[in-house]
């Protein structure tokens, strides 16, 4: 089934920098040891726990968002102290617009499709999954979320559509801001 043309241009502004995340994170090498687990665990949460606050004014009503089911850094610090592990608390990135937080909000947002594969790669491997329940937040209503999150990306692009340029280069910051707290030193 075809998708709605902010979805396509999201993907095509975005597929190089998944990419380059998908291969740096070195995900499954990661939480293989404890130690580099609660590492990435912490660097999860900080990502979360910075975006949150940053979209929050944009996105907290938006119609059909949902928004403050959608947070996930509670339950990332739950996962962080399951692991012995504390927050790091991090300034929040600049949104500019609420075109802009939708864009920042496809980042977060989509990983949960990416963790839904790797929640059951490992689960498939055996692995423990002590501190991961992140990944796969929403579980077997993961599709729907999904689906009701591209419904309103796409109503807001209907709508506005001049804004295109500025959700794109929300998408586009949300990546690099990503790589930077998960993959940096
Ligand atoms: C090892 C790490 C990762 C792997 C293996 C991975 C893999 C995948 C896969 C297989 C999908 C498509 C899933 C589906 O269609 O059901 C996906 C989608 C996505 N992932 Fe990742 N991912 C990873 C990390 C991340 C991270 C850390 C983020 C952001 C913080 C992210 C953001 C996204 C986004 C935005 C999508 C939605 C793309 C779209 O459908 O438009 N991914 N990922």
């Amino acid at each position: 089934m075809s998708q709605p043309a902010i979805i396509e241009a999201l993907r095509e502004a975005t597929g190089e920098a998944h990419k380059a995340l998908e291969t740096d994170i070195d995900l499954f090498g990661r939480v293989a040891e404890t130690d580099s687990r609660r590492d990435l665990v912490a660097r999860f949460h900080r990502l979360h726990a910075a975006v949150e606050p940053a979209v929050e004014p944009w996105l907290k009503d938006m119609p059909g968002l949902e928004f403050s089911q959608r947070r996930r850094a509670e339950g990332i610090a739950q996962d962080l102290s399951d692991l012995g592990g504390r927050p790091l608390t991090t300034r929040p990135p600049h949104v500019a617009s609420a075109a802009e937080a939708l864009g920042w909000w496809y980042v977060l947002e989509g990983s949960s499709l990416g963790g839904r594969v790797i929640h059951r790669t490992l689960l498939g491997q055996g692995k423990d999954l002590l501190g991961l329940s992140f990944l796969h937040p929403y579980g077997a209503d993961t599709g729907d979320w999904w689906r009701r999150f591209v419904e309103v990306l796409d109503a807001s692009d209907r709508r506005e559509p001049k804004a295109r340029p500025d959700v794109l280069a929300g998408g586009v910051a949300g990546f690099r801001y990503a790589h930077e707290v998960l993959c940096g030193d």
